[in-house]
């Protein structure tokens, strides 16, 4: 027999979550196993028919989970290179992937352990992000929820709920996400889901702002808020059957950052400590993301291995450690933050869409001019952060803009400022702006960018100045 391709459960799995329409897996096992358990999607054929199958997949990849003695048997297999093996996939099913089949009517596995009468579980993962959603469910009433959906993976999520045969009533969020867009107004709209995230995220369109130790229902079974700050403000961790879904307070031998959003390292300290760590050992810990390949955790193993929260860290021990991370700002912040205050509904009233390079949101002065109106309307308001004599030398400013130099005068208008107010900030060239604009994220604002080439580039181009 010659070589097949083979792919491993991974490699599957990472185009079976992620572009689905590229393949077609045939489980070639008897009905009875296909029928006890699954992968989404999948079909169940015999071995006679697969010639067929493969005949007509124009241009996709057939992942074919046999036997050896199926495989050996299949002659014909010989003349095509359109499918590739994956073997009896119990890895798949060992490992927890998400699966249908009969089996959810009683339990669901994860990592060949029964969870729990009655609960349908599935951990999803959004590749760019690398953000892990989770689906739960009452396996008797179909109640589920969402937890962390991204806004790129609504289709497979919906399609996911629609095989399960479940009703989505809840999509939960952790916390306002600066790496990526939450699906939950899409899913609100979409379905009768309620969405639900912190109260102090201050987001005016959620169905439900979740205060701490708030519990909502999947028919009998709980899910409780508790609020973890520290991350973020915003930030909640969800309980439901033995599980914690931590969002990005605690991950796997991690934790998330504490340097904008109003994160503070000494409330993470306290919220893993005193509120995560205090639950039950056993309790597994499902992160929002992982960047290693990690899928879970425990209580226990976090407590012993955590490099950063591990028990015998003090407060101090880790106030530094975070302080002494240097971090790139997130790719999306200025994208997402602004939208997932408006339910991941991107159009939140914002005038200007930045681009980000080198984690600055820049406009050009082309953009600035083109928005002289929203300017004299005040939906955008133009600072210049240059000296005094600056503002009407030879360069002059644009009409419309203010004199805040950076500095101390800059802090002091910054503190007072609405975080939310759109603020376009110019210098001489773009550098002293783009120091403004740092700094105002760093504060808390949501909707400012620097425009790129200050006054020489807008000179250069010949737009208008003033001077007074
Ligand atoms: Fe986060």
């Amino acid at each position: 027999m010659k070589p097949y391709a083979q792919l491993n459960c991974e490699q599957v799995y990472n185009v079976w979550s992620t572009d689905p329409d590229q393949i077609e897996i045939y489980d070639l096992r008897s009905q009875s196993d296909f029928e006890h358990m699954h992968i989404p999607g999948a079909k169940n054929i015999l071995i006679e028919n697969l010639e067929d199958q493969l005949k007509n997949l124009n241009g996709r990849l057939a992942i074919l989970i046999a036997s050896p003695e199926q495989i050996a048997s299949a002659k014909y297999l010989n003349q095509y290179s359109n499918f590739a093996l994956m073997g009896e996939c119990h890895r798949w099913f060992e490992e927890g992937r998400p699966t249908t089949g009969l089996q959810i009517q009683s339990h669901s596995y994860f990592k060949g352990v029964t969870m729990g009468q009655g609960i349908i579980f599935h951990q999803l993962f959004e590749h760019e992000s690398s953000t892990y959603t989770y689906l739960i469910a009452d396996s008797e009433t179909k109640e589920a929820a969402l937890i962390d959906p991204v806004i790129e993976t609504v289709e497979r999520d919906l399609k996911l709920i629609a095989e399960l045969g479940l009703k989505l009533v809840y999509v939960l969020d952790t916390h306002i996400h600066a790496d990526h867009i939450t699906a939950a107004g899409e899913l609100r709209k979409r379905s009768q889901a309620k969405t639900a995230v912190s109260f102090e995220a201050e987001v005016n369109c959620v169905d439900i702002p979740l205060e701490d130790g708030q519990e909502l229902f999947l028919g009998k079974k709980k899910i409780t808020a508790i609020a973890t700050p520290g991350h973020t403000n915003t930030c909640m961790t969800f309980l439901f059957e033995g599980m914690a879904f931590t969002g990005d307070a605690l991950l796997i031998r991690g934790c998330g950052r504490t340097d904008f959003q109003q994160g503070s390292s000494e409330k993470l300290y306290d919220s893993v400590h005193n509120k995560i760590f205090q639950l039950p050992e056993t309790t597994i810990i499902y992160p929002g993301h992982d960047y290693r390949g990690h899928t879970s955790s425990t209580v226990f193993q976090e407590k012993q291995y955590n490099p950063r929260l591990n028990v015998s860290q003090t407060k101090a021990d880790f106030v530094r450690t975070m302080s002494e991370l240097k971090l790139a700002q997130p790719k999306k912040i200025h994208e997402a933050v602004p939208a997932n205050l408006g339910c991941g509904l991107i159009s939140n009233g914002r005038v200007m869409h930045p681009q980000v390079a080198d984690g600055i949101p820049e406009v050009s002065v082309e953009d600035v001019y083109s928005h002289a109106e929203a300017v004299k309307n005040k939906k955008i308001q133009l600072i210049d952060v240059r000296r005094p004599e600056e503002f009407n030398n030879e360069l002059g400013h644009i009409q419309g803009s203010v004199l805040v130099t950076l500095g101390e005068e800059l802090t002091n208008f910054l503190q007072t400022a609405d975080k939310n107010s759109e603020i376009i900030f110019v210098c001489r060239s773009g550098g002293r702006s783009g120091q403004a604009t740092m700094q105002s994220i760093q504060l808390g604002f949501k909707k400012t960018a620097n425009m790129v080439g200050g006054m020489i580039r807008w000179n250069e181009k010949k737009q208008p100045v003033e001077r007074n």
